[in-house]
């Protein structure tokens, strides 16, 4: 197996699971482009639209907890390959929906999907990496998903711009791009799933995955085949030791001995990289700008712009997170985080400042926010769990992101027609400041350091 696997580097390894976060973003993105054109198509009720966009985000709860059970039983490997045969169905099966119930089921699957990629994605990639890249190769998964969200709003404004001049056209060119032009804009997903599923055939099975299943000779195989051989050694000693130790009950029995720490910390940093406000300006800011009073095509603009600052900014945790360390990274982040919510506030309460200037305090917000919580909050996830508890954490951590996606997905407009946009923005400051606070106390410095050497770090804290 391992002669045809993609064992040589590490990074073109972890691009293959990262591609999962692609398509995390772009079927989360790809929505907004979609909602008018479905609704005015299907005649969908206020309900009915509701019921439309988020069920997607149950799909994701589903996901998230299937994720789970099945990524012990078969592997991580399969179950990614399952995520992309499920983003495929969607995508097909969006495309071709001729009701709106076969439309929300197409969406449910799409959602599945999702939740799926957003556990085992990471996890894939922490249990594979070399402890001295794991950062940069987890960051990847990220940059994947700004990507993912970024080709959602280009497809979804290429397609919509370009739609005109196909109406005319006869047969699918015509109907799927031009006259029910939402049809393409799900169906372009089908090109990165099939290049998804495709390119996880030539990944091995996660090491560590092996390793408990007492498959340890294919393991010690993949291992010396992605790494130095002296890195291989030392690696595989302490993956042993940890081994027989579990093997002989004496860490597992003290699950909350072991888990109760770093548990309290995944589920924390999972709500509060939501409650940073991040989703509110990916996904309402046109309609931020437009409050601000900034016309709408600009307001189209200005979002494009803040898709390429995240994607731009990712770069800077790949290039820092095993140097800097995550902490810093985490730190500084929020540091910026607080200060241009606290601009943004004040930018609304101020009359006739310049547009650029709300534009200027959104970028470094969205840059702050791909440098530090973007990523850093999907590599500490993934990697202070014990290895025998791993699956659950990172599950329930999971779970907990998608609980605060949906929380904030339904209280943010009432938010902003209740307290208003400066006090909405400030509460997000508030978050990110007890954020840094808790952050600066309980997050200890894993860079480098082998997941084994981790659980103890945080037993110890
Ligand atoms: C978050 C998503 C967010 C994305 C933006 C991810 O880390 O989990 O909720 O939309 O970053 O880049």
């Amino acid at each position: 197996m391992a002669a045809k696997t993609l064992t040589g580097n590490s990074i073109i390894v972890s691009l293959a699971p990262a591609l999962g976060g692609l398509l995390f973003g772009y079927d989360t993105a790809v929505i907004s482009g979609v909602i008018e054109p479905v609704r005015k198509q299907f005649h969908l009720s206020a309900v009915y639209e509701g019921w439309f966009v988020s069920c997607g985000l149950l799909g994701c709860i589903i996901g998230v907890l299937m994720a789970g059970f099945l990524s012990n039983i078969i592997g991580r490997k399969k179950v990614l390959m399952l995520s992309g045969l499920t983003f495929l169905i969607s995508a097909i099966g969006c495309s071709a929906a001729s009701t709106k119930e076969l439309l929300v089921v197409a969406r449910l699957i799409g959602g599945i999907g999702v939740g799926i990629a957003s556990v085992v994605s990471p996890m894939y990639i922490t249990e594979f990496a070399p402890a001295k890249k794991r950062g940069m190769l987890v960051a990847l998964y990220q940059l994947a998903i700004t990507i993912g969200i970024f080709l959602a709003y280009l497809i979804n404004a290429g397609i919509a711009a370009s739609a005109e001049t196909i109406v005319a056209s006869p047969g699918f060119k015509g109907l799927l791009f031009g006259r029910e032009n939402w049809r393409g804009m799900f169906l372009m997903m089908a090109i990165p799933s099939i290049v998804f599923v495709f390119i996880l055939a030539f990944i091995p099975e996660s090491i560590r995955y092996l390793i408990s299943k007492g498959r340890l000779d294919l393991a010690k195989n993949i291992l010396f085949k992605t790494r130095d051989k002296k890195v291989a050694e030392q690696e595989w000693s302490l993956l042993s030791s940890t081994q027989k130790d579990d093997n002989n009950g004496n860490t597992k029995g003290a699950f909350w001995y072991r888990m109760k720490f770093p548990l309290l910390i995944g589920i924390f940093l999972a709500f509060f990289q939501q409650f940073s406000g991040i989703n509110a300006v990916i996904y309402y800011g046109p309609e931020i700008f437009k409050k601000a009073g900034i016309a709408s095509d600009n307001a189209l603009l200005f979002q494009a712009i803040i898709g390429a600052v995240n994607i731009l900014f990712t770069f800077v945790a790949i290039r820092y997170a095993d140097k800097a360390g995550r902490r810093s990274l985490l730190l500084y982040g929020l540091a910026g985080l607080i200060i241009s919510l606290v601009s943004i506030g004040f930018i609304f309460r101020t009359e006739g400042l310049p547009s650029y200037i709300l534009l200027i305090c959104m970028l470094v917000y969205i840059a702050c926010f791909a440098l530090s919580l973007g990523p850093v909050t999907w590599i500490l996830i993934n990697e202070i769990f014990p290895a025998a508890y791993r699956v659950q954490g990172v599950t329930i951590c999971t779970l907990a992101v998608w609980v605060a996606v949906w929380l904030l997905g339904q209280f943010f407009p009432i938010m902003l027609d209740t307290l208003g946009t400066s006090n909405t923005f400030w509460l997000f400051a508030l978050c990110c400041l007890f954020h840094f606070l808790i952050s600066y106390k309980y997050i200890v410095e894993t860079k480098g350091k082998q997941l084994e050497e981790i659980e103890h770090l945080f037993i110890a804290h």
